[in-house]
């Protein structure tokens, strides 16, 4: 059968930008897209340029833009993206400096790991030789390939560069769970992850997690790292008072008071309050204030009866 790719083509030292090219190849049953563009490459073009290496979804190169999502081009079948969307267009992965073609620079995603620190930390127990094994519950983190894809699909590093990321932060949530480290350790950790561009500018979009080939769900990890730090008390930031301030509302009214909510995020710092006036206004003016004498929430009994139980620790398995 003969397919037509549509190619997104960027030669920095010709081209002003990226443009699409058409290219038609002769292609036969069980190809991927790798397999397409490696022939591409040798038989129709020869300036094409992609990076990948191991061809059996291991190394995490050959990452890109297939059909508008993030995948690894080796593991994705040509017959399966025709099905689907009756074409096949190939582009760089997003939110990466293109350095040409299909080939992006990895330099910032190395530094957001970089930046989490992902080796045990000095001092860390390291298990004496001979002694009893344990097994840390990683939840698939360490299943990472380092492809790029999740960062690639992430609406809030599309927009804020700062962001430390989706794998970062995976990564960052894998030491949390080694028994080699404890104690002050994790603790520092977690305090280095609360500030600007941290787990709490993740906006749970859950692109990171439907894209990851590994299955590593990124998403999941920033929750549990969410979770590690409320539970140590770190709770000064917007996203922890966001958290704190919604669940307790939700347990003694029954239901979001959107009135309070601003205030259970700001605080009562004088400055903070003005700065959201204009926004009690506009919510005022869109009946979005509740009665504050309206009617009692029916079942709240049964709701704050759920929710201590809820909130009891779970008894050792
Ligand atoms: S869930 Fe969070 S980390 Fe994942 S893609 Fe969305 S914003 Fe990014
Ligand atoms: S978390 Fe998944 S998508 Fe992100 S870099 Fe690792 S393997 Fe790739
Ligand atoms: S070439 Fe290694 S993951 Fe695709």
């Amino acid at each position: 059968m003969r397919l037509t790719f549509t190619i997104q083509r960027f030669n920095p030292e010709v081209d002003s930008s990226a443009h699409p090219q058409e290219i038609r190849l002769d292609v036969g049953r069980g190809m991927t897209v790798l397999d397409a563009l490696i022939r591409i490459k040798q038989e129709c073009d020869g300036s094409l340029a992609l990076r990948y290496s191991c061809r059996s979804s291991i190394c995490g190169s050959c990452a890109m833009t297939i059909n508008g999502s993030e995948k690894l081009a080796c593991r994705t079948s040509l017959r399966k993206e025709l099905e689907r969307h009756r074409q096949i267009t190939v582009a760089p992965l997003r939110n990466f400096p293109v350095i040409k073609d299909l080939v992006v620079d990895m330099a910032p995603f190395w530094g957001k790991i970089r930046d989490v620190q992902p080796w045990l930390s000095p001092g860390s127990a390291l298990p004496r030789a001979g002694g009893a094994h344990s097994h840390p519950e990683f939840h698939n983190v360490d299943a990472c390939i380092m492809c790029g894809a999740c960062v690639a699909a992430c609406t809030v590093y599309e927009v804020s560069k700062g962001f430390a990321g989706p794998a970062a932060l995976a990564k960052a949530d894998r030491f949390l769970s080694d028994p080699r480290e404890a104690g002050a350790s994790t603790r520092a950790r977690l305090s280095a992850l609360q500030g600007e561009h941290g787990i709490w500018d993740c906006t749970r979009c859950n692109f990171c997690v439907e894209v990851c080939p590994k299955d590593v769900q990124p998403m999941e990890a920033i929750i549990r790292l969410r979770r590690a730090s409320l539970d140590r008390g770190m709770t000064t930031t917007g996203g922890a008072r966001h958290i704190l301030g919604f669940t307790s509302l939700v347990e003694q009214q029954g239901h979001l008071n959107e009135a309070l909510m601003p205030l259970k995020v700001v605080g009562l710092s004088p400055s903070r309050l003005l700065h959201i006036l204009p926004l009690g206004i506009k919510m005022l003016l869109k009946g979005k204030i509740p009665n504050p004498l309206g009617h009692a929430f029916p079942g709240l009994s049964h709701l704050k009866a759920l929710i201590r139980r809820a909130k009891r620790p779970m008894p050792p398995v």
